[in-house]
């Protein structure tokens, strides 16, 4: 973004207020109740958070120290306080919820378990007291690359509880990632298992750990391995041991590790946009806090509530949202192991159905995708129990939210649109659901505490509603990292260095509109530069998917010699792909449609129609690589992750 900033093309003017029965049972009731948080925090940043972490959080030695920025960036909270983060989760709980289920499980077979926090607290003390028995210890790394189980959180509360650092990679990533991320962290031992089960089919995961393992990875000295695929595995002797060997005799009780409040939880690896994965450093008693009050701001967490989210524990979503945020709280989690469409896109609305899931929170791409199978899908189940409905991960184009709304909100759940990172630890832009009146594509309004603000070139807050800038965050916040695993550098020239260390830099470009609601329109990168317009790909995109033949679109830029960048939209449609004459028309049927709805410059030089667009695992557009096609490019990139190689066919125009 040089000289000009981005000019906001996309207008939607509907707005949701919260309904009177839902705000009446909020923990907070109105906007102004909400506006009050905020103008405490606004007046004492730090004594707002302070009293939050002493009234939310147990400590084990209180801390006076509330933020230490001697060090800045390096920001550092509550520094001489010690605490467990799984003695939150778990111990804290157990005089007033022993018996409560803590963890529903459901497998992609139907196969189901109710684990109660009594029980969680023996697995994880037995598994922790395993791991200290095979001398890992308070500072060791740890490498996760397991399914979506309970052992998953076990084996992450148990690192927490005797101060081991995990660091989970997701199943779907290759051996040579796997690799690179235990080198990078010098992990001591991998945790994984035999298999894991995803759309019919058992995923290798010990086979892929024995492939990293056999290309270097000389730091590793114990792997644990979990039956649960029933796949045959060899067993390294000495160094592979299994789960149940491990915790064979254990003591179901282990007095937790007391650490300091910067003591790391753990890593969690993000691609950056060009190089090697950055290592994100999380804290314990900062992140811990922002875990436990976004679930009650953001989620309205009560007790009985049963909370999903279908984020794996290989996303920074799984870690605050399924691992700690709701455990901290005391509340009721469901897990499934599977896919969306085992057996059929109802999966997820027979799960919410069957154990009357009350608040559901998943991806836009999750949406969209289930969107397309049509309203009689999700209208086969009863969706009753649902009250409270969330997004993350990327923008969510108006007409998939609405969908939400209606189809499977029935026009009674709020929708928490909820922007954050790897890198901020928890949700920090998104509606309080009782008190903010909602917008379709916004994420709304940011939390009490998070100083957000849409900055220009120069720093200087854009007040403009039609102007787009950098997204920024102008104070330290308790959750936000600590630094780049090994790479203080790094640290400093991604997030500090654009405004000298002033502020957080997001790296997403967005705008304010003229209530204050934030709209994130993409990563700077993905910001186009059309004769001499800056337009964000996602109010093109939003745009496309609201005509409707179109479920899913892409836009991405072209040099171009006279416009600076051409245009080119790679799109699904609902149904069958078209093709031939019936393609042409609807190319010039889309051109006209996105001239109309946010005027001509923004008109796509080029679509071209797929079945699926290439995503990351984690649901993410793969725009280099549609960058790299759109410009006629040989493909260079790893596209192993794909599911089938004939996309790029149809996307280069030659399927
Ligand atoms: C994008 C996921 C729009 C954004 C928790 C951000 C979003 C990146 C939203 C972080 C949202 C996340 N609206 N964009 N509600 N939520 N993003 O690290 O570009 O996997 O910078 O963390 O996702 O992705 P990450």
């Amino acid at each position: 973004m040089n000289q000009k900033t981005i000019q906001s093309i996309l207008t939607e003017e509907r707005t949701f207020p919260p309904s009177d029965s839902f705000a009446a049972r909020a923990r907070i009731k109105s906007l102004d109740e909400y506006q009050k948080l905020r103008a405490a925090a606004e007046k004492d940043h730090t004594g707002f958070w302070a009293d939050l972490a002493r009234n939310e959080l147990d400590w084990h030695t209180p801390f006076n120290t509330i933020l230490d920025d001697s060090k800045a960036p390096h920001f550092q909270w509550f520094t001489d306080g010690k605490l467990n983060v799984s003695y939150n989760c778990i111990d804290r709980h157990l005089e007033s919820r022993g018996d409560k289920t803590a963890i529903i499980f459901e497998g992609e077979n139907g196969d189901t378990r109710h684990i109660s926090f009594r029980e969680l607290h023996g697995e994880v003390c037995t598994f922790a007291n395993a791991l200290k028995a095979n001398g890992i210890g308070k500072g060791d790394r740890v490498v996760f690359y397991m399914p979506m189980v309970p052992e998953a959180v076990v084996a992450m509360q148990a690192c927490a509880r005797i101060g081991a650092i995990h660091s989970i990679v997701f199943g779907g990533f290759s051996a040579e990632s796997l690799k690179d991320r235990i080198e990078d962290a010098n992990a001591k031992a991998i945790i994984t298992a035999d298999g894991g089960t995803r759309g019919g089919k058992v995923i290798e995961l010990k086979a892929a750990c024995d492939a990293a393992l056999d290309k270097g990875c000389a730091s590793i000295e114990k792997v644990f391995v979990l039956k649960r695929a029933g796949n045959n595995v060899p067993m390294k002797q000495g160094r592979d041991i299994w789960w149940s060997d491990a915790v064979d005799g254990m003591s179901q009780d282990c007095e937790p590790e007391w650490v300091e409040s910067e003591h790391p939880l753990f890593l969690l690896y993000t691609s950056g946009s060009t190089g090697k994965p950055k290592g994100i450093q999380h804290s314990s008693a900062g992140y811990l806090l922002g875990a436990t009050m976004t679930m009650q701001w953001v989620f309205d967490i009560n007790e009985d509530d049963i909370f999903w989210c279908t984020a794996d524990v290989g996303w920074v979503t799984g870690h605050s949202y399924v691992a700690y945020g709701p455990l901290s709280n005391g509340a009721t989690i469901l897990m499934y192991e599977g896919a969306p469409t085992v057996p059929d896109a109802g999966r997820f609305w027979k799960i919410c159905q069957d154990h009357k899931v009350t608040i559901f929170y998943t991806a836009p791409t999750a949406i969209r995708a289930l969107m397309r199978f049509g309203d009689d899908v999700p209208n086969h189940y009863d969706l009753s129990s649902l009250r409270l409905l969330g997004t993350v991960g990327e923008p969510i184009n108006p007409e998939a939210w609405m969908w939400y709304h209606k189809t499977i909100g029935k026009e009674q759940c709020p929708i928490v649109d909820t922007w954050w990172q790897t890198e901020t630890g928890s949700i920090m832009i998104a509606p309080v659901p009782g008190a903010v009146d909602t917008k379709p594509g916004s994420c709304t309004l940011p939390l009490p505490g998070i100083a957000a603000d849409i900055v220009n070139e120069n720093g200087d807050s854009i007040d403009d509603p039609q102007q787009g800038g950098y997204l920024v965050i102008r104070k330290p916040w308790p959750f936000m990292l600590r630094t780049i695993w090994g790479d203080e550098q790094r640290y400093y020239d991604t997030y500090w260095a654009r405004f000298k260390g002033k502020y957080y830099l997001a790296g997403d470009s967005a705008r304010k509109d003229k209530d204050g609601y934030f709209w994130i329109m993409g990563r700077i990168d993905d910001v186009l530069n059309v004769a001499g317009h800056r337009l964000g790909t996602m109010e093109i995109e939003s745009a496309l998917v609201s005509h409707e033949r179109i479920a899913e679109a892409a836009v991405v830029g072209r040099p171009d010699d006279i416009k600076g960048e051409a245009i080119c939209a790679y799109v699904v449609a609902r149904g069958e792909r078209p093709l031939g004459d019936d393609a042409d028309a609807l190319v010039q049927e889309l051109r006209a449609w996105v001239a109309k709805e946010i005027g001509p410059i923004a008109k796509p030089d080029s679509i071209v129609f797929a079945e699926t667009l290439p995503k990351t695992r984690s649901g993410k557009i793969m725009r280099r690589l549609l960058r790299a096609i759109a410009k006629g490019e040989e493909i260079t990139q790893d596209i192993s992750t794909l599911e089938s190689t004939d996309i790029v066919k149809q996307l280069q125009g030659k399927a």
